[in-house]
Protein backbone atom coordinates (compact mmCIF):
# COMPACT_ATOMS: atom_id res chain seq x y z
CA UNK A 1 0.00 0.00 0.00
CA UNK A 2 1.16 3.49 -0.95
CA UNK A 3 1.58 5.89 2.06
CA UNK A 4 -0.59 8.42 2.66
CA UNK A 5 0.23 12.48 2.11
CA UNK A 6 -2.17 15.24 3.26
CA UNK A 7 -0.76 18.69 2.20
CA UNK A 8 -2.64 22.10 2.82
CA UNK A 9 -1.68 25.30 1.71
CA UNK A 10 -1.91 29.13 3.04
CA UNK A 11 -0.63 32.30 1.52
CA UNK A 12 0.31 33.08 -1.86
CA UNK A 13 0.76 31.91 -5.08
CA UNK A 14 3.85 31.49 -5.06
CA UNK A 15 2.93 29.12 -1.88
CA UNK A 16 0.58 27.25 -4.25
CA UNK A 17 3.61 26.41 -6.61
CA UNK A 18 6.20 26.02 -3.75
CA UNK A 19 2.94 23.20 -3.03
CA UNK A 20 2.37 21.93 -6.03
CA UNK A 21 6.37 20.92 -6.65
CA UNK A 22 6.60 19.22 -3.26
CA UNK A 23 3.02 17.59 -3.88
CA UNK A 24 5.46 16.13 -7.37
CA UNK A 25 8.57 15.41 -5.54
CA UNK A 26 6.71 13.56 -2.49
CA UNK A 27 4.41 11.44 -5.49
CA UNK A 28 8.22 10.30 -6.89
CA UNK A 29 8.97 9.09 -3.45
CA UNK A 30 6.10 6.68 -3.44
CA UNK A 31 3.20 8.97 -1.93
CA UNK A 32 -0.35 9.06 -3.06
CA UNK A 33 -2.25 12.12 -2.55
CA UNK A 34 -5.40 12.36 0.30
CA UNK A 35 -8.05 14.97 1.34
CA UNK A 36 -8.48 13.03 4.42
CA UNK A 37 -6.17 14.19 7.20
CA UNK A 38 -7.04 11.11 9.11
CA UNK A 39 -5.88 9.27 6.70
CA UNK A 40 -2.46 10.25 6.45
CA UNK A 41 0.79 9.18 7.02
CA UNK A 42 2.51 12.37 6.61
CA UNK A 43 0.26 15.92 7.44
CA UNK A 44 2.40 18.79 5.73
CA UNK A 45 1.59 22.03 6.06
CA UNK A 46 2.75 25.05 3.75
CA UNK A 47 2.23 28.02 5.90
CA UNK A 48 2.05 32.06 5.33
CA UNK A 49 3.68 34.84 8.01
CA UNK A 50 2.20 37.92 6.03
CA UNK A 51 -0.82 38.71 8.60
CA UNK A 52 -1.26 37.40 12.45
CA UNK A 53 -4.75 35.99 11.27
CA UNK A 54 -2.56 33.74 8.92
CA UNK A 55 -0.09 32.76 11.73
CA UNK A 56 -2.72 31.97 14.13
CA UNK A 57 -4.61 29.74 11.43
CA UNK A 58 -1.59 27.25 11.84
CA UNK A 59 -1.22 27.63 15.38
CA UNK A 60 -4.53 26.47 15.63
CA UNK A 61 -4.29 23.45 13.80
CA UNK A 62 -1.25 22.16 16.11
CA UNK A 63 -3.95 20.96 18.75
CA UNK A 64 -4.88 18.29 16.96
CA UNK A 65 -1.33 16.40 15.86
CA UNK A 66 -1.59 14.34 18.89
CA UNK A 67 -4.94 12.78 18.56
CA UNK A 68 -3.62 12.20 15.26
CA UNK A 69 -0.54 10.27 16.66
CA UNK A 70 -2.05 8.15 18.73
CA UNK A 71 -4.21 7.20 16.28
CA UNK A 72 -1.35 6.33 14.07
CA UNK A 73 2.15 6.64 15.48
CA UNK A 74 3.96 6.46 12.33
CA UNK A 75 2.93 9.49 11.81
CA UNK A 76 4.98 12.19 10.34
CA UNK A 77 4.01 16.31 10.58
CA UNK A 78 5.97 18.92 9.24
CA UNK A 79 5.38 22.65 8.77
CA UNK A 80 6.84 24.26 5.78
CA UNK A 81 7.09 27.60 4.42
CA UNK A 82 7.17 30.97 5.82
CA UNK A 83 6.37 30.09 9.29
CA UNK A 84 9.03 27.60 8.91
CA UNK A 85 11.18 30.14 8.13
CA UNK A 86 10.31 32.78 10.51
CA UNK A 87 10.02 30.79 13.79
CA UNK A 88 12.13 27.52 12.74
CA UNK A 89 13.37 25.20 15.82
CA UNK A 90 10.97 27.17 17.86
CA UNK A 91 7.97 24.53 16.56
CA UNK A 92 9.65 21.87 17.97
CA UNK A 93 9.50 24.01 21.86
CA UNK A 94 5.67 24.80 21.20
CA UNK A 95 4.96 21.05 19.73
CA UNK A 96 6.89 18.18 20.33
CA UNK A 97 4.92 16.42 17.57
CA UNK A 98 6.23 18.21 15.02
CA UNK A 99 8.83 16.54 13.52
CA UNK A 100 9.78 18.71 10.33
CA UNK A 101 10.43 22.42 10.03
CA UNK A 102 11.47 23.31 6.98
CA UNK A 103 11.88 26.91 5.22
CA UNK A 104 11.22 28.63 2.17
CA UNK A 105 14.55 28.02 0.53
CA UNK A 106 14.74 24.17 1.27
CA UNK A 107 12.26 22.90 -0.10
CA UNK A 108 13.46 20.48 -2.30
CA UNK A 109 15.03 18.66 0.08
CA UNK A 110 11.37 17.81 2.47
CA UNK A 111 11.14 14.36 0.44
CA UNK A 112 14.27 13.12 1.61
CA UNK A 113 14.05 14.95 5.03
CA UNK A 114 10.57 12.68 5.30
CA UNK A 115 12.04 9.64 4.33
CA UNK A 116 15.19 9.88 6.89
CA UNK A 117 12.70 10.89 9.93
CA UNK A 118 10.37 7.90 8.79
CA UNK A 119 13.75 5.50 9.15
CA UNK A 120 14.66 6.72 12.34
CA UNK A 121 11.44 6.63 13.87
CA UNK A 122 12.65 4.37 17.23
CA UNK A 123 15.84 6.79 18.04
CA UNK A 124 14.43 10.11 17.01
CA UNK A 125 16.68 12.03 15.13
CA UNK A 126 17.58 15.40 16.65
CA UNK A 127 15.92 18.21 16.63
CA UNK A 128 18.82 20.42 14.65
CA UNK A 129 18.45 17.37 11.91
CA UNK A 130 15.09 17.89 11.33
CA UNK A 131 15.16 21.42 11.34
CA UNK A 132 16.05 23.02 7.55
CA UNK A 133 15.85 26.47 7.12
CA UNK A 134 19.66 27.55 6.05
CA UNK A 135 18.96 27.94 2.24
CA UNK A 136 16.98 31.04 2.56
CA UNK A 137 19.26 32.72 0.08
CA UNK A 138 20.34 30.07 -2.30
CA UNK A 139 19.27 30.18 -6.25
CA UNK A 140 15.25 28.78 -6.57
CA UNK A 141 15.65 25.12 -6.32
CA UNK A 142 12.74 23.47 -7.61
CA UNK A 143 13.06 24.64 -11.32
CA UNK A 144 12.96 21.04 -12.24
CA UNK A 145 9.93 19.47 -10.65
CA UNK A 146 7.68 19.14 -13.85
CA UNK A 147 4.67 17.80 -11.78
CA UNK A 148 1.21 19.65 -12.04
CA UNK A 149 -1.87 19.45 -10.08
CA UNK A 150 -3.94 21.77 -12.23
CA UNK A 151 -3.87 20.83 -16.26
CA UNK A 152 -4.70 24.21 -17.66
CA UNK A 153 -2.67 26.63 -15.19
CA UNK A 154 0.51 26.95 -14.92
CA UNK A 155 2.41 28.70 -11.90
CA UNK A 156 5.92 29.62 -12.67
CA UNK A 157 8.53 31.26 -10.61
CA UNK A 158 10.91 33.86 -12.01
CA UNK A 159 12.09 35.32 -8.94
CA UNK A 160 12.37 34.43 -5.44
CA UNK A 161 12.71 37.10 -2.02
CA UNK A 162 12.46 40.64 -2.01
CA UNK A 163 14.82 43.65 -1.77
CA UNK A 164 12.20 46.33 -0.68
CA UNK A 165 12.14 46.99 3.00
CA UNK A 166 8.47 47.91 3.11
CA UNK A 167 8.16 49.16 7.03
CA UNK A 168 5.24 46.56 7.82
CA UNK A 169 6.22 43.38 5.63
CA UNK A 170 7.71 39.91 6.84
CA UNK A 171 8.36 38.48 3.31
CA UNK A 172 11.78 39.56 3.03
CA UNK A 173 12.86 38.06 5.91
CA UNK A 174 10.85 34.85 5.52
CA UNK A 175 11.37 34.26 1.50
CA UNK A 176 15.28 36.20 1.84
CA UNK A 177 17.18 38.21 -0.48
CA UNK A 178 15.61 39.00 -4.46
CA UNK A 179 17.23 36.43 -6.63
CA UNK A 180 15.79 35.98 -10.55
CA UNK A 181 16.22 32.99 -12.38
CA UNK A 182 17.75 32.37 -15.34
CA UNK A 183 15.78 33.16 -18.22
CA UNK A 184 17.54 29.98 -20.11
CA UNK A 185 15.57 27.75 -17.35
CA UNK A 186 12.06 29.23 -17.39
CA UNK A 187 11.92 29.35 -20.78
CA UNK A 188 12.45 25.66 -20.90
CA UNK A 189 10.38 25.31 -18.17
CA UNK A 190 7.57 27.14 -20.02
CA UNK A 191 8.19 25.34 -23.38
CA UNK A 192 7.55 22.05 -21.66
CA UNK A 193 4.35 23.41 -20.59
CA UNK A 194 3.34 24.58 -24.13
CA UNK A 195 4.12 21.09 -25.24
CA UNK A 196 2.34 19.45 -22.50
CA UNK A 197 -0.87 21.80 -23.84
CA UNK A 198 -1.06 23.71 -20.77
CA UNK A 199 -3.02 27.25 -22.26
CA UNK A 200 -2.28 29.73 -19.44
CA UNK A 201 1.23 30.88 -17.43
CA UNK A 202 0.86 32.62 -14.62
CA UNK A 203 4.68 34.19 -13.27
CA UNK A 204 5.25 34.59 -9.91
CA UNK A 205 8.24 36.72 -8.08
CA UNK A 206 7.36 39.72 -5.35
CA UNK A 207 8.39 42.04 -7.44
CA UNK A 208 8.38 40.95 -10.69
CA UNK A 209 9.00 43.91 -12.49
CA UNK A 210 12.58 44.08 -10.95
CA UNK A 211 13.20 40.54 -12.79
CA UNK A 212 16.96 40.67 -14.19
CA UNK A 213 18.67 42.21 -11.73
CA UNK A 214 21.97 40.90 -10.41
CA UNK A 215 21.48 38.24 -13.75
CA UNK A 216 24.90 37.96 -16.17
CA UNK A 217 22.43 38.08 -18.91
CA UNK A 218 20.78 41.70 -19.84
CA UNK A 219 17.77 40.91 -19.53
CA UNK A 220 14.85 42.98 -17.57
CA UNK A 221 11.19 41.82 -17.14
CA UNK A 222 9.60 43.74 -20.36
CA UNK A 223 12.40 41.66 -22.20
CA UNK A 224 11.40 38.39 -20.50
CA UNK A 225 7.74 38.55 -21.39
CA UNK A 226 9.21 39.38 -25.37
CA UNK A 227 11.05 35.97 -24.90
CA UNK A 228 8.20 33.72 -23.63
CA UNK A 229 6.22 35.50 -26.59
CA UNK A 230 8.83 34.20 -29.25
CA UNK A 231 9.27 31.53 -28.01
CA UNK A 232 6.06 29.73 -26.57
CA UNK A 233 3.56 31.29 -28.66
CA UNK A 234 1.10 28.78 -28.03
CA UNK A 235 0.37 29.36 -24.39
CA UNK A 236 -2.45 32.05 -24.77
CA UNK A 237 -2.69 33.76 -21.37
CA UNK A 238 0.25 34.98 -19.86
CA UNK A 239 -0.27 36.51 -15.86
CA UNK A 240 2.10 38.11 -13.44
CA UNK A 241 2.07 39.07 -10.14
CA UNK A 242 3.22 41.34 -8.15
CA UNK A 243 4.55 44.29 -9.82
CA UNK A 244 6.17 47.21 -7.55
CA UNK A 245 4.51 51.05 -8.40
CA UNK A 246 8.31 52.04 -8.36
CA UNK A 247 9.32 49.88 -11.11
CA UNK A 248 5.89 49.49 -12.91
CA UNK A 249 7.57 52.06 -16.69
CA UNK A 250 6.00 52.58 -19.90
CA UNK A 251 7.97 49.93 -20.80
CA UNK A 252 5.90 47.06 -19.66
CA UNK A 253 3.15 48.35 -20.54
CA UNK A 254 3.44 48.64 -24.15
CA UNK A 255 5.02 45.26 -24.03
CA UNK A 256 1.97 44.28 -22.31
CA UNK A 257 -0.04 45.84 -24.68
CA UNK A 258 1.82 44.45 -28.00
CA UNK A 259 2.49 41.31 -26.84
CA UNK A 260 -0.91 38.81 -28.02
CA UNK A 261 -0.25 36.16 -24.78
CA UNK A 262 -0.08 39.01 -22.00
CA UNK A 263 -3.42 39.49 -20.26
CA UNK A 264 -4.54 42.96 -19.84
CA UNK A 265 -4.03 42.98 -16.10
CA UNK A 266 -2.00 44.56 -14.10
CA UNK A 267 -1.97 43.98 -9.70
CA UNK A 268 -0.19 47.17 -8.93
CA UNK A 269 0.06 47.25 -4.79
CA UNK A 270 -0.46 51.21 -3.54
CA UNK A 271 -1.14 50.33 -0.19
CA UNK A 272 -2.05 53.84 0.52
CA UNK A 273 -2.66 57.16 -0.68
CA UNK A 274 -1.74 59.18 2.23
CA UNK A 275 2.23 60.41 1.33
CA UNK A 276 3.11 60.16 5.08
CA UNK A 277 1.54 56.95 5.38
CA UNK A 278 3.92 55.72 2.30
CA UNK A 279 6.34 57.35 3.52
CA UNK A 280 6.51 55.12 7.58
CA UNK A 281 5.86 52.59 5.10
CA UNK A 282 8.89 52.99 3.61
CA UNK A 283 7.31 52.91 0.00
CA UNK A 284 9.30 53.97 -2.64
CA UNK A 285 6.60 55.41 -4.41
CA UNK A 286 4.41 58.24 -3.44
CA UNK A 287 0.31 59.10 -4.38
CA UNK A 288 1.13 61.20 -7.08
CA UNK A 289 4.21 59.25 -9.02
CA UNK A 290 1.47 56.19 -7.93
CA UNK A 291 -1.34 58.33 -10.44
CA UNK A 292 0.70 59.20 -12.93
CA UNK A 293 1.69 55.83 -13.82
CA UNK A 294 -1.83 54.73 -13.95
CA UNK A 295 -2.40 57.17 -16.02
CA UNK A 296 0.00 56.13 -18.06
CA UNK A 297 -1.05 52.55 -18.28
CA UNK A 298 -4.40 53.33 -19.37
CA UNK A 299 -3.57 55.88 -21.70
CA UNK A 300 -1.51 52.28 -23.08
CA UNK A 301 -4.25 49.88 -22.00
CA UNK A 302 -7.60 51.76 -22.02
CA UNK A 303 -8.78 48.50 -21.86
CA UNK A 304 -6.48 47.20 -19.08
CA UNK A 305 -7.92 45.10 -15.43
CA UNK A 306 -6.25 47.41 -13.19
CA UNK A 307 -6.18 45.54 -9.17
CA UNK A 308 -4.12 46.38 -5.96
CA UNK A 309 -3.59 45.70 -2.73
CA UNK A 310 -4.26 48.34 0.22
CA UNK A 311 -3.59 48.34 4.29
CA UNK A 312 -5.61 50.55 6.47
CA UNK A 313 -4.35 51.08 10.20
CA UNK A 314 -0.93 51.29 9.66
CA UNK A 315 0.75 53.10 12.56
CA UNK A 316 -0.22 56.78 12.79
CA UNK A 317 -2.32 56.64 10.00
CA UNK A 318 -4.76 59.49 11.17
CA UNK A 319 -8.49 59.92 9.70
CA UNK A 320 -7.35 62.20 7.32
CA UNK A 321 -4.68 60.45 6.01
CA UNK A 322 -7.37 57.24 5.56
CA UNK A 323 -9.46 59.95 3.66
CA UNK A 324 -6.53 60.20 1.19
CA UNK A 325 -6.51 56.54 0.49
CA UNK A 326 -10.54 56.89 0.33
CA UNK A 327 -10.16 59.49 -2.50
CA UNK A 328 -7.54 57.41 -4.25
CA UNK A 329 -9.65 54.42 -4.14
CA UNK A 330 -12.18 57.00 -5.96
CA UNK A 331 -9.41 58.47 -8.42
CA UNK A 332 -7.73 55.01 -9.17
CA UNK A 333 -10.92 53.38 -10.14
CA UNK A 334 -9.46 49.78 -9.60
CA UNK A 335 -11.40 46.81 -10.95
CA UNK A 336 -11.03 45.33 -7.47
CA UNK A 337 -8.62 45.48 -4.58
CA UNK A 338 -7.40 43.33 -1.63
CA UNK A 339 -7.65 45.75 1.77
CA UNK A 340 -6.31 44.63 4.93
CA UNK A 341 -6.13 45.80 8.58
CA UNK A 342 -2.61 46.30 9.51
CA UNK A 343 -1.12 43.44 11.44
CA UNK A 344 2.02 44.14 13.30
CA UNK A 345 4.95 41.47 12.47
CA UNK A 346 7.35 40.49 15.07
CA UNK A 347 10.77 41.74 13.50
CA UNK A 348 9.67 44.72 11.13
CA UNK A 349 10.68 47.96 11.19
CA UNK A 350 7.21 48.92 11.28
CA UNK A 351 7.42 47.33 15.08
CA UNK A 352 9.41 50.54 16.37
CA UNK A 353 6.39 52.69 15.23
CA UNK A 354 3.64 51.31 17.66
CA UNK A 355 0.56 49.91 16.61
CA UNK A 356 -1.75 52.48 17.80
CA UNK A 357 -4.95 52.46 15.92
CA UNK A 358 -7.72 50.45 17.75
CA UNK A 359 -8.87 47.54 16.19
CA UNK A 360 -12.22 49.01 16.17
CA UNK A 361 -10.76 51.44 13.99
CA UNK A 362 -9.01 49.64 11.62
CA UNK A 363 -12.52 47.73 11.54
CA UNK A 364 -14.60 50.37 10.54
CA UNK A 365 -11.92 51.85 8.08
CA UNK A 366 -11.83 48.54 6.35
CA UNK A 367 -15.13 48.26 6.11
CA UNK A 368 -15.95 51.50 4.61
CA UNK A 369 -12.62 51.14 2.11
CA UNK A 370 -14.33 47.58 1.31
CA UNK A 371 -17.65 49.05 0.75
CA UNK A 372 -16.62 51.61 -1.35
CA UNK A 373 -14.55 49.58 -3.69
CA UNK A 374 -17.19 47.52 -4.11
CA UNK A 375 -19.54 49.90 -5.43
CA UNK A 376 -16.79 50.96 -7.40
CA UNK A 377 -16.00 47.16 -8.99
CA UNK A 378 -20.21 46.84 -9.48
CA UNK A 379 -20.26 49.87 -12.00
CA UNK A 380 -17.38 48.69 -13.84
CA UNK A 381 -19.02 45.01 -14.23
CA UNK A 382 -22.02 46.59 -14.87
CA UNK A 383 -20.46 48.63 -17.82
CA UNK A 384 -19.55 45.40 -19.30
CA UNK A 385 -23.50 44.46 -19.67
CA UNK A 386 -23.80 43.81 -23.18
CA UNK A 387 -20.24 43.50 -24.37
CA UNK A 388 -18.86 40.02 -25.67
CA UNK A 389 -15.33 38.73 -24.09
CA UNK A 390 -13.69 36.02 -24.03
CA UNK A 391 -13.87 33.58 -21.00
CA UNK A 392 -11.37 30.52 -20.32
CA UNK A 393 -13.27 27.96 -18.80
CA UNK A 394 -11.34 26.55 -15.96
CA UNK A 395 -14.34 24.73 -13.61
CA UNK A 396 -18.00 23.59 -13.46
CA UNK A 397 -20.16 25.68 -10.41
CA UNK A 398 -20.00 23.19 -7.24
CA UNK A 399 -24.01 24.23 -7.03
CA UNK A 400 -25.15 23.66 -10.75
CA UNK A 401 -23.13 21.42 -12.84
CA UNK A 402 -24.39 23.02 -16.07
CA UNK A 403 -22.80 26.52 -15.02
CA UNK A 404 -18.99 26.77 -15.70
CA UNK A 405 -16.76 29.37 -14.31
CA UNK A 406 -13.91 31.00 -16.30
CA UNK A 407 -11.29 34.20 -16.43
CA UNK A 408 -11.89 36.71 -18.82
CA UNK A 409 -7.89 38.48 -20.02
CA UNK A 410 -8.57 40.78 -17.30
CA UNK A 411 -9.02 38.05 -14.48
CA UNK A 412 -12.72 38.68 -13.67
CA UNK A 413 -14.87 35.94 -12.92
CA UNK A 414 -17.66 34.60 -15.53
CA UNK A 415 -20.26 31.87 -14.83
CA UNK A 416 -21.82 30.55 -17.98
CA UNK A 417 -24.49 28.11 -18.69
CA UNK A 418 -23.28 25.39 -21.23
CA UNK A 419 -25.10 22.30 -22.07
CA UNK A 420 -22.18 20.78 -23.15
CA UNK A 421 -18.32 20.64 -20.93
CA UNK A 422 -16.47 23.74 -22.09
CA UNK A 423 -13.92 23.52 -19.17
CA UNK A 424 -10.29 23.80 -20.64
CA UNK A 425 -11.64 25.59 -23.25
CA UNK A 426 -12.00 29.25 -24.90
CA UNK A 427 -15.52 31.15 -25.53
CA UNK A 428 -16.74 34.55 -26.30
CA UNK A 429 -19.23 35.11 -24.10
CA UNK A 430 -21.70 37.91 -23.87
CA UNK A 431 -22.30 39.39 -20.80
CA UNK A 432 -25.82 39.44 -19.36
CA UNK A 433 -25.20 39.85 -15.53
CA UNK A 434 -23.01 41.87 -13.01
CA UNK A 435 -22.01 41.79 -9.06
CA UNK A 436 -18.61 43.19 -7.55
CA UNK A 437 -17.04 40.01 -8.08
CA UNK A 438 -18.75 38.00 -10.60
CA UNK A 439 -20.14 38.14 -14.09
CA UNK A 440 -23.00 36.29 -15.54
CA UNK A 441 -22.73 35.55 -19.36
CA UNK A 442 -24.22 33.40 -22.16
CA UNK A 443 -22.12 31.69 -24.62
CA UNK A 444 -22.79 33.19 -27.66
CA UNK A 445 -19.69 31.02 -29.88
N1 LIG B 1 5.30 41.50 -2.81
C1 LIG B 1 3.98 41.94 -2.82
C2 LIG B 1 3.20 41.77 -1.55
C3 LIG B 1 3.26 40.56 -0.80
S1 LIG B 1 2.27 40.54 0.62
C4 LIG B 1 4.02 43.39 -3.10
O1 LIG B 1 4.88 44.10 -2.63
O2 LIG B 1 3.13 43.84 -3.76
C5 LIG B 1 0.65 40.84 -0.05
C6 LIG B 1 -0.05 42.00 0.56
O3 LIG B 1 -0.27 41.77 1.94
C7 LIG B 1 0.69 43.31 0.52
O4 LIG B 1 0.57 43.96 -0.70
C8 LIG B 1 0.06 44.09 1.64
O5 LIG B 1 -1.05 44.81 1.19
C9 LIG B 1 -0.40 43.01 2.60
N2 LIG B 1 0.42 42.99 3.81
C10 LIG B 1 1.74 42.72 3.92
N3 LIG B 1 2.14 42.84 5.20
C11 LIG B 1 1.05 43.19 5.92
C12 LIG B 1 0.82 43.48 7.30
N4 LIG B 1 1.80 43.43 8.19
N5 LIG B 1 -0.44 43.79 7.69
C13 LIG B 1 -1.44 43.85 6.79
N6 LIG B 1 -1.28 43.61 5.49
C14 LIG B 1 -0.05 43.28 5.04
FE1 LIG C 1 6.83 43.05 1.29
FE2 LIG C 1 7.27 45.43 0.25
FE3 LIG C 1 8.71 43.35 -0.57
FE4 LIG C 1 6.15 43.51 -1.21
S1 LIG C 1 7.77 44.97 -1.84
S2 LIG C 1 7.20 41.71 -0.43
S3 LIG C 1 5.23 44.48 0.56
S4 LIG C 1 8.76 44.25 1.47
FE1 LIG D 1 2.58 34.60 2.94
FE2 LIG D 1 5.05 33.96 2.48
FE3 LIG D 1 3.41 34.41 0.47
S1 LIG D 1 4.35 35.28 4.08
S2 LIG D 1 2.03 35.94 1.32
S3 LIG D 1 3.24 32.77 1.92
S4 LIG D 1 5.53 35.02 0.62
Amino acid sequence: MRKKLFLQTFGCQMNERDSEAVEGLMLDDGFEKTAVIEEADVILYNTCSVRDHAEQKIFGRMGRFRRLKEANPRLIVGILGCMAQEHGAKFFKKNPDIDLVCGTGNLSQVAGLVREISESRSARLSTDKRLATDKIDDAYGLEDVRYRSNALKALVTIMKGCDHRCTYCIVPMTRGREISRNSESILREIKDLEGRGFKEVMLLGQNVNSYGKGLEEPIDFAGLLEKIQAYAPKIERLRFITSHPKDAHARLFQVMRDLPMVCEHLHLPVQSGSDRILRRMKREHIRSWYLGQIEEYRRLMPEGALTTDIIVGFPGETEADFLETMSLIEKARFDSAFIFQYSERPGTPAVKLKDDIPETEKHRRHQAALLLQRAISLEINQALIGKTVEVFFETESKKDRSRFVGRTRGYKRVVAFSETDCIGAFRLVRITGAADETLLGEIVQ
